[in-house]
């Protein structure tokens, strides 16, 4: 079965996003639904395209295959009996994001390096799967200086500062939360992608001009290249080998595993804020728009496992944070609580920041919490025992 988007008038406001920010890349649909995951207005459609569909050739890794027409090179690639991952090193190549931005399905076609996930098939393309030579490359906004940072910024570096870091953002995300805060960076698939020495040799320009020591990295989601992230916090750290320099990565923690994790650190970075959506599963797959349950409860477990495996492993030597999302309309004071159980069983003493979450892209009927309510979670979460709570608020961050 074949698919294409259509656009439902009826729903579309003319925002412009996808004649801006996510863009198609191809002259007709591929169905890559690269479209359908972006509007911030759900005015995308998926419908079975019935219409004839010629079989083309195409050659990956000096194979011959035959394929249809009017697909992605990322499906070729599957019916030609490839496994597409998510997580790195499953698959032969990985589509975390499927929407453009992450750049971790990269494949040379016809010599060009191109997304697999966005890309569609041309008769006789040539295809080769091995990119191990080629530069990584990221769409990366930023560098922007921060004046109270991110979940793992530590608390006390933010005192009477006028800027406490520098960030970049990375696009692409392997979840589809409806409340994504930083949507315009996540599904961009139109900016120009940048190699990790470029990102890290600019951070490193502004940590100077802003005069700080942190330099975050956030998202989208950061981890889902996995290639370019450790290449460019080796590079960050090789213009950054000062005591004071903080390598800052903030996370979903879905794919981040030991083995990620001990990359990481061995790469040089030394500050990680793990953000599990939740602690339910059903919790999590209403707020990242995960519906493949089995997969949610992978993410979900990897990322509640990361902030254990940080903890158990690196606190010496990696400054941690743990965030939770907080919006009453996805979750409960008890829900709340539950978190700040399971988060003082692994260390009290951790960084706990908890974030407001405002409304905006798909989810805009929701109430920011309010300052009041905010309050009352920081009350929660002290109550539990966690000594160093964190709440975004309108006013900015309260806490610890
Ligand atoms: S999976 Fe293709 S760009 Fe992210």
């Amino acid at each position: 079965m074949f698919i294409r988007v259509l656009r439902d008038y009826s729903l579309c406001t003319s925002c412009g996003f996808c004649n801006t920010i996510s863009r198609c890349l191809n002259d007709e649909c591929v169905g890559c639904l690269s479209c359908y995951f972006a509007c911030p207005y759900e005015a995308r459609r998926i419908t079975v395209d019935e219409s004839d569909r010629k079989m083309i050739s195409i050659t990956v890794d000096g194979i011959q295959h035959s394929v249809p027409e009017r697909i992605t090179i990322k499906e070729a690639m599957k019916l030609c009996g490839y496994e597409v991952g998510i997580y790195p090193n499953e698959g032969k190549v990985a589509a975390p994001c499927s929407t453009g931005g992450c750049w971790a399905c990269m494949v040379i076609a016809d010599g060009e390096a191109v997304r697999a996930c966005v890309t569609g098939v041309r008769d006789n393309m040539d295809i080769i799967t091995d990119v191990s030579q080629k530069t990584p490359l990221r769409i990366i906004h930023g560098p922007e200086p921060h004046s109270v940072g991110g979940k793992a910024t530590p608390w006390f570096e933010g005192r009477g500062v006028k800027y406490i870091e520098v960030a970049i953002w990375a696009a692409g995300c392997n979840l589809k939360c409806g409340s994504c805060q930083n949507y315009s960076v996540t599904y961009d698939n139109s900016s120009q992608a940048m190699s990790p020495i470029e990102a890290a040799r600019n951070v490193t320009y502004y940590r100077r001009i802003y005069g700080v020591n942190g330099m975050a990295i956030s998202g989208g989601e950061p981890t889902i290249n996995k290639r370019w992230l450790i290449e460019y916090f080796r590079e960050l750290k090789r213009l950054n080998p000062d005591k004071n320099a903080r390598l800052h990565l903030d996370s979903n923690g879905t794919l981040l595993t030991p083995s990620y994790i001990d990359d990481l650190v061995d790469a040089g970075v030394n500050n990680i804020g793990v953000e599990p959506k939740g602690i339910r599963l059903e919790t999590f797959m209403n707020i990242t728009g995960i519906n493949d349950k089995s997969l949610a409860e992978r993410y979900l477990k990897t990322s509640w496992e990361a902030a254990k495996y940080l903890i158990d492993n690196y606190r010496d030597v990696v400054y941690i944070g743990i965030g939770i999302p907080y919006n009453p309309a996805f979750m409960s004071f008890e829900e709340l609580a539950e978190i700040g159980d399971r988060i003082v069983s692994m260390d009290s003493e951790i960084q706990v920041c908890v974030l407001d979450y405002f409304p905006t892209f798909r989810r805009r009927e929701i109430k920011r919490p309010s300052y009041k309510e905010m309050l009352k979670v920081k009350e929660i979460l002290n109550g539990l025992g966690l000594k160093y709570v964190i709440v975004q608020t309108v006013y900015g961050h309260i806490g610890p």
